[in-house]
Formats: C-alpha cells, sequence, structure tokens
C-alpha cells in the first residue's frame, strides 16, 4: 500500500473521506511511491511464477511514475518479463505513429526503455475503421478475461472527473467502446493538437466496468487544477456526472495526490472539523474568516451558535465567547491596515 511521509491518511479519522487518499509533498516523491508498489506487484508474481498484468495510463499525470519504473529496470533490475499491459484508451481516428498517440507516447516513456514485450503490451487501436470498433472492443476485454483481469490499473483523472475517456455520464458497467469526447477534454488536449479544430472528437477507452473489475487502483493527481474535481471525487456523492467517483466503490483503491491537488480537501481546508487541533493563531484566523465568509456575515457578528454548530466548539470552549474571538481575529485584521480607516494610531480598539 502507497503511503506518504507527510500524511495523516491511512490512520486518519475519515468522516469526509470515502477513498483511502495519500497526499505527498510533491509528485515527484509521489510518483516514486507508486512506482515502488508497482514494482513491489511484479516481483511478487514473477517470485509466484505468474504473469503481472498492469492497466496502464497516458496523459501527464503517470509520467513521473514510468521514469521512475525505466530507472529501477536500468539501475536495480527490474524486470518486465512478466508483464502484460493494457492501456486504457487512445484518440479515434489515430496513426500507431503520429506525434500524439498513446502508442508512441508509451514506447517512448516506457516499453522501449524496460524489457517487455512487445506482443505482450495492448493498446486500444486508433487505425481501425468504424465498423470494425465494436468487435475489437469486446476482444479487447475478453483479452483482459483471458489473463484473469486487471492486478493493478493506473489511473489518472480528467478536469471534469473522467477516468480513461469515461466522459462525465458514462455509466458504472459502461464498456470499452468508442466515445465522443468532452468539450473540457478536447480543450484540455488542445494544446497537443495545435488547436482544438485538429483535435479528435472520439476516441476508444477502456469501459467504467473493467476498472472497477480491477483487482487494485491506483489513480495519481497533481497541481492545483485538478483540486476541485479531488475533492467532489473523494468526498461527494456517487455520480455518474464524475465517473471517477464510482471508485468509493472499490475496495483496493488509493489516490495518491501532491500538496495542490489536496489543498481543497476538508482536512486541509478545515483540519479543526477532523481532529483536536491545536489552535495557533494563524489556524484561528483562518478557521474565523472561513466561517464568516460560510456564513456571509461579519466577523463582529459571529455568535456562540455559529461556533458551536460549525465544528468550532472546542476554540470556544478554549477562549471564552464568540466576542472574545471575534474582537481578537477582527484586531488582527485591522491592524494589518496601514491607514485610515484602519484605526487611530495608538488608540486601544481592542473593545
Ligand atoms: C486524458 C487521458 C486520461 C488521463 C486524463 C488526465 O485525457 N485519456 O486517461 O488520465 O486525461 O490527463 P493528465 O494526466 O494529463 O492530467
Amino acid at each position: 500500500m502507497v503511503k506518504s511521509s507527510t500524511d495523516k491518511a491511512t490512520g486518519f479519522e475519515k468522516c469526509f473521506e470515502y477513498i483511502n487518499t495519500v497526499i505527498f509533498e510533491d509528485s515527484d516523491t509521489a510518483s516514486k511511491a507508486v512506482a515502488r508498489e508497482v514494482a513491489r506487484l511484479i516481483r511478487e508474481k514473477q517470485d509466484n511464477q505468474q504473469y503481472c498484468v498492469l492497466g496502464l495510463a497516458t496523459g501527464s499525470s503517470p509520467k513521473g511514475l514510468y521514469a521512475e519504473l525505466v530507472r529501477l529496470h536500468r539501475e536495480e533490475g527490474l524486470s518486465f518479463a512478466n508483464v502484460i499491459s493494457f492501456n486504457l484508451d487512445e484518440y479515434y481516428p489515430m496513426e500507431y505513429d503520429s506525434i500524439n498517440s498513446y502508442v508512441r507516447f508509451m514506447k517512448e516513456l516506457l516499453f522501449d526503455h524496460v524489457d517487455i514485450q512487445v506482443q505482450n503490451c495492448h493498446i486500444p487501436d486508433g487505425t481501425l475503421s468504424k465498423q470494425e470498433i465494436s468487435e475489437y472492443c469486446s476482444d479487447y476485454e475478453s483479452k483482459i478475461e483471458a489473463r484473469g483481469g486487471i492486478d493493478l490499473q493506473i489511473l489518472g483523472i480528467g478536469g471534469n472527473g473522467h477516468i480513461g475517456f469515461n466522459e462525465s455520464g458514462s455509466l458504472q458497467n459502461s464498456r470499452t467502446r468508442l466515445v465522443a469526447l468532452d468539450y473540457m477534454t478536447r480543450v484540455a488536449a488542445s494544446k497537443d493538437f495545435l488547436g482544438l479544430i485538429n483535435t479528435p472528437r472520439t476516441a476508444i477507452t477502456l469501459g467504467v466496468k473493467k476498472i472497477m473489475e480491477a483487482k487494485q487502483v491506483i489513480l495519481m493527481a497533481w497541481g492545483e487544477k485538478k483540486s476541485h474535481v479531488v475533492k467532489s471525487t473523494v468526498e461527494g456523492e456517487v455520480s455518474s456526472k464524475v465517473p471517477a467517483s464510482y471508485l468509493q466503490e472499490h475496495n483496493q483503491v488509493t489516490f495518491v495526490l501532491d500538496k495542490e491537488a489536496s489543498s481543497q480537501l476538508t482536512r486541509v481546508q478545515s483540519p479543526w472539523l477532523l481532529e483536536n487541533m491545536v489552535w495557533t493563531d494563524k489556524m484561528i484566523r483562518k478557521a474565523v474568516l472561513g466561517l464568516a465568509l460560510r456564513l456571509k456575515k461579519p466577523i463582529l457578528m459571529l455568535t456562540d451558535d455559529d461556533y458551536i454548530e460549525n465544528g468550532m466548539s472546542d476554540l470556544l470552549a478554549e477562549e471564552g465567547t464568540s466576542y472574545d474571538i471575534n474582537i481578537k481575529v477582527f484586531n488582527k485584521l485591522q491592524n494589518t491596515i496601514t491607514v485610515w480607516p484602519g484605526g487611530k494610531p495608538g488608540s486601544d480598539d481592542s473593545k
């Protein structure tokens, strides 16, 4: 299991999070931890003379993982001879050697640098005719089944909560298929295709069903731009609007985040809701300001009940009354204003 050195996650009181979520200092450290988990699994399978079936993702999120796996192969002798891989998706139509093809991506970042056997690498084929796709997709699933299913599925997450190219609206039992891409997904991809006009409108993706059938899933997300979708996936309701939220119903899933991607989680935004806080001045300021903003009230109008009803009764007990807390925070803010109307210089404005 992937563990973070900075994170309390594994033993964390999870009244808000419905997915096991681990936060790392940065994506580099996180990618290395995921690589160690992948390597552990590959070696465990080797020891038992078994194949290791990996579900692989593309996009920017797994790049650090692949770089570390290549390093582990070169420097620490990790062999991929027993690995069978199935990629999640591919744009359609797409030539194998096109600059944006996932075939090319996987070769350049992983396959060409390790000892995986070419015939064991599977990536949805973007060169098929439309008529061939449906049969091809059910064969793709049969091949996965013939190998006993995916042992470990690696995922990224789209800004709209897609996994693979299962866009908002995809059903939990959706199969591998040709899909139309969301406008948002196409905009995100358009920088690689030199403009929206050149960006494919369709793709072939592994369905949600096969992803959910994987024995273990690791989803990686980096950067602030993923923080909102991470929050709704981890803390929100399971909904087809955010297909990644289906993972709440998987029993062996870990979300691996860097600090920025975790920044909207309740445990980061409002840690006082989850554990006994040591209330520093900075934390008090953050909590009181957040409360005032949420309740749309001026700080000086916050009442004892506001504090109690919003999980801050321990602060109230420590500080006395809402009046005491309010004026303390208000003064702090007021004192940051150095000119009128920040207060008359030298006057006592603490009441
Ligand atoms: C792409 C891929 C997904 C990927 C996601 C996030 O469109 N099809 O499999 O996980 O979008 O991409 P990135 O990792 O670049 O943020």
